[in-house]
Parts: C-alpha cells; structure tokens; sequence
C-alpha cells in the first residue's frame, strides 16, 4: 500500500519505518526541516533501541521516504496522523494546533477512497470533528482512529507485533456502499451530541478492511483486533495511560505509608503482585512517571471530563499526579537530608536523567526535575546520563554534565540514582565506596541491592523502604 505519515517523531519515524518493513511503500511528512534532513540519510533525530537498524534497512529498500512538503501525500491511500498533542501552556488541556494543522493542510491532498488514520493521543470528541471536517471537503475520504501504545524503549518491537489493535470507525448508512455518507459522532464542544452518538448505521468496514491490509502480518497472527466507534477508540487510550499511571501511584502511595510505619513497599509489591488479578507489573515504587504520555495524558482527561461535565468520574487522576510529584519532592528532601540541609557546596551526583532507561527522552522527567531542583537549593549537581545529555542541557544549561557516571560520582557527597539504566543497576558499591566524599546512596528508582550496598559501607536510602 501507498501510506504517508503526517509527523516524524517518536511515533510517527517509528511508525514509518515499520510499516515499511511490513512491505508499505511509505513517506514520512513533517515541517521540521533538520528532522527530514537527518531522516533522509536513514539517522533517527533520536535514540531508541532497534531504530537505526529499521530505517537503515527501510531506506534501503527504496520504499521509504521523508519530505517536508505535504503534497507528497497526494497519492497515498493511507494518510497517519502522527503529531504531537503535549499539555497546552497555562493549562491542563492537549494542545491540538499541531493536528488540526495536519488536517488542514491534508484534506487537499486527499482523494476519492482514502481512508486517514489517526494515531496521536486526542481529547474524546476530536475524531468525530475531524471526520466531519473531512467529510465537508468533499473528497471522498473516510477516517479511522487508531491508537497507538507504543512504549519508547520498546517502539520497534511494539509496533511490529503490538498486543492489541483498536480501530475507531465511523458509521455508514449503507451496508457495503461505495462513498456511503458518514453518520460521525458530532462535536458540539463542549459535550458530545447525544442524538449523534445513538446515530444508527453500520461500522465502516471499508475502513476496518483498508486497516486490516494495513497490519496484514500482525492480524494474520492473531493479534486481537478491536473494531469500535471514534469515541471508544479514543477513549481506550487515555483509559489506558490513566490506569497505567493509578497503578504507579497506588504503590507510590503504599511508599509513603510504608515510610511512617516502617514497611518494605518492594516486599509488599511482590506479595500482592502474585495476586493474578492485581499484577507485579508497573508496581515499582519510586521517584514515579514521567515523559510525554503519561502525566499529560491524565491531565488531558481530567481536562476533558471537566468539560463534559463529568469531572468527578476521574477527580482520582488529580490524585495520582499529586501523589507523583510529591515523590519528585520527597526525593529532593532525602538528598537534603543526608547533607543535613546544607546543600551549598555539597556535590551532589545525579545518575539519570532520561524519563526511564533506553530513552533520551527528558519531557517531564522525573530525573531532569530532581537534578533541577536540588541545583535551585545551591548544590553543586553533576549530573549523567548514557544517551540524554544533549536534550537534558538544551532544557536546563545551568546544569553540570558529564557522561562519565563515575567521573559524575568523584568526591560526591550523595549520590541519587534516578533512571534505572543497566549500567547504574550494575555499579559495584565496594568499589565506588573510595571515590566518593561521603558514602551516601538515594535509591530513587528501589532498584539496588540495599543490603550489598550498605555491606560495602554506604548509607542506603531508598524510597518506601526500611
Ligand atoms: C506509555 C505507555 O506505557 C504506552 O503504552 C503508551 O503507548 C505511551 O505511554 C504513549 O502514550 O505513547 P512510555 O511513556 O514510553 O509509554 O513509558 P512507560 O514505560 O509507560 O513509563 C512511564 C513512566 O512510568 C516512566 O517514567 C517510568 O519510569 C515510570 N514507571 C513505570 C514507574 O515509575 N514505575 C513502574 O512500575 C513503571
């Protein structure tokens, strides 16, 4: 198939090159020149495990592409939406500029038959206005939304084979009928208009079948494919994120009462993680989520139910930030304390500043915000990182970096460890015990050996636990 994709990012290079190595003839859209520049000779703009080897491989076959001009789109029978949707300024909404952008200079490189699929994370409600807008072109193209749960450190291997897939369809009037007219869901912000939303009529299947060539590989695999309306397809990924980041938040809170009471919060992970129904999976506790899913897609939807009039429904995920980002805080004043609050002229060495390892991903970064915050209080803060240097000083140059970790930890007083990569995982306490000034360790991320640690002579402190 012919497929463009609106938007090189995380998601849409990803996206690009896989539906590539799928066998799709592709090109990758997006208005950032230097982007494209880098893209075209097959270099992610970047890091994310697995990706140079795609594209490497996608370019080469002659089937991939990159441009800045959206006429490159006439043509292709699949057109994804792969812009960004981040929290708007002064707000908690999504900032929808960047797609309504892509529409609008899409539709008119749209023809009879082809069929626009959205993939960015939108506010309920959005698909059903696009669907109108591109209806009102006249040019015969339907929409279909499709969402994406990619996790960054896991793109490639995500999008190749992901767990489920959701089509969000439109609904026609005419079973089987060529340009049969669309009964969207209307948007009359800010609710959804309820006779519009029990509008009769089939799923589009035109649609699910178009979506169906599309992930040909993965749905002949048995890959559980979900065919919905627009407002369930939007629905699931934000619900999806949601529980994601409750399920970080509810261990994080255990954390803090386990801080008070003495309690293991690991051990108490384990235990109720054997419980089939509840999970060991994301039930680490510590400096807690961050990137550019997680913390504004809850805010996103708190916005979103506000709007519709149903704010209380999930007043909880104003809880679940709140108690996240007091698990920033509480990191900042284990520091603090163990330089018994005299933070100026202390060294203090920060390993991490990516959101979570195998990413270089520094928006909304637990770690960045930590490093912030402790050097705001006067501490002389180095702080290292394997691949999120260059995005980590762009944001914050008042930083110290260097891309030594053991260099970073030299003469330190404390020592905070805030992304788990492998490498920090692995530091061998006996040895680094002589490098540092004080031998003092903050396990923000629970993910050391407490007991090696403080064998080898350092003073262990990690997050809800003993
Ligand atoms: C998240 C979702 O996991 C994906 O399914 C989704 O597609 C993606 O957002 C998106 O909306 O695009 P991602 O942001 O890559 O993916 O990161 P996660 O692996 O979900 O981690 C998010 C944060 O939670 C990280 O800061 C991580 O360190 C933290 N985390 C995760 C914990 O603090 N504890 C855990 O037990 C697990």
């Amino acid at each position: 198939m012919r497929i463009s994709v609106i938007g090189c990012g995380y998601l849409g290079v990803v996206h690009a090159a896989a539906l590539t190595e799928l066998g799709h003839d592709v090109v990758g859209i997006d208005v950032d020149a230097r982007k494209i520049q880098l893209l075209s000779a097959a270099h992610p703009p970047f890091f994310e495990p697995g990706l140079p080897e795609v594209l490497t491989s996608a370019m080469a076959s002659g089937r991939l592409r990159f441009s800045t001009d959206i006429a490159d789109a006439h043509g292709s029978q699949v057109h994804f939406l792969a812009v960004g949707t981040p929290q708007l300024a002064g707000s908690y909404a999504a900032d929808l500029t960047y797609v309504n952008a892509a529409i609008d200079a899409l539709l008119p490189q749209l023809s009879e038959g082809d069929l626009v699929v959205g993939k960015s994370t939108v506010p309920v409600g959005t698909a059903g206005r696009l669907a109108g807008l591109i209806e009102a072109s006249g040019s015969g193209a339907r929409l279909a939304w499709n969402p994406e749960f990619l996790r960054e450190g896991f793109a490639v291997k995500d999008t190749l084979a992901p767990d489920r897939l959701v089509y969000g369809v439109g609904r026609v009037a005419v079973p089987g009928g060529r340009v049969a007219r669309s009964e969207r869901i209307e948007t009359s912000s800010p609710g959804l208009d309820t006779a519009a939303r029990s509008a009769p009529g089939l799923l589009d299947q035109h649609a699910v079948d178009i979506l169906n060539e599309v992930y040909a590989k993965a749905v002949a695999s048995g890959t559980p494919v979900v065919v919905t309306d627009y407002a369930t397809a939007e629905l699931v990924k934000v619900a999806a994120n949601a529980f994601l980041a409750t399920k970080i938040s509810f261990i994080n809170a255990m954390a803090e009462i386990a801080e008070v009471t003495g309690a293991d919060v690991t051990q108490l992970a384990d235990a109720i993680g054997y419980d089939t129904r509840i999970g060991r999976r994301f039930l680490n506790a510590g400096v807690g989520f961050g990137g550019g899913c997680l913390p504004k897609d809850i805010r996103a939807f708190a916005a979103r139910a506000d709007e519709l009039g149903r704010g209380e429904s999930v007043a909880f995920l104003k809880e679940v930030d709140a108690i996240n980002l007091r698990r920033r805080q509480r990191v900042v004043d284990l520091v603090l304390e163990a330089l018994n609050e005299e933070p100026h002229l202390k060294k203090v060495a920060v390993l991490g500043l990516a959101f979570k390892p195998n990413s270089d991903d520094v928006r909304d970064s637990p770690a960045l915000d930590v490093a912030v915050q402790l050097h705001g209080r006067g501490a002389t803060v180095v702080a290292t990182d394997p691949e999120a240097i260059a995005n980590a000083s762009r944001l914050h140059p008042q930083l110290t970096f260097v891309a030594d970790h053991i260099e970073a930890l030299t003469d330190a007083d404390v020592v905070v460890l805030v992304t788990e990569w492998a490498a920090y995982r692995e530091l061998d306490p006996a040895a680094l015990r002589a490098r540092v000034r004080n031998p003092v360790i903050v396990d923000a991320r629970n993910c050391l050996d407490a007991t090696a640690w403080r064998a080898a002579g350092w003073t262990y402190l990690g997050l809800g636990r003993p």
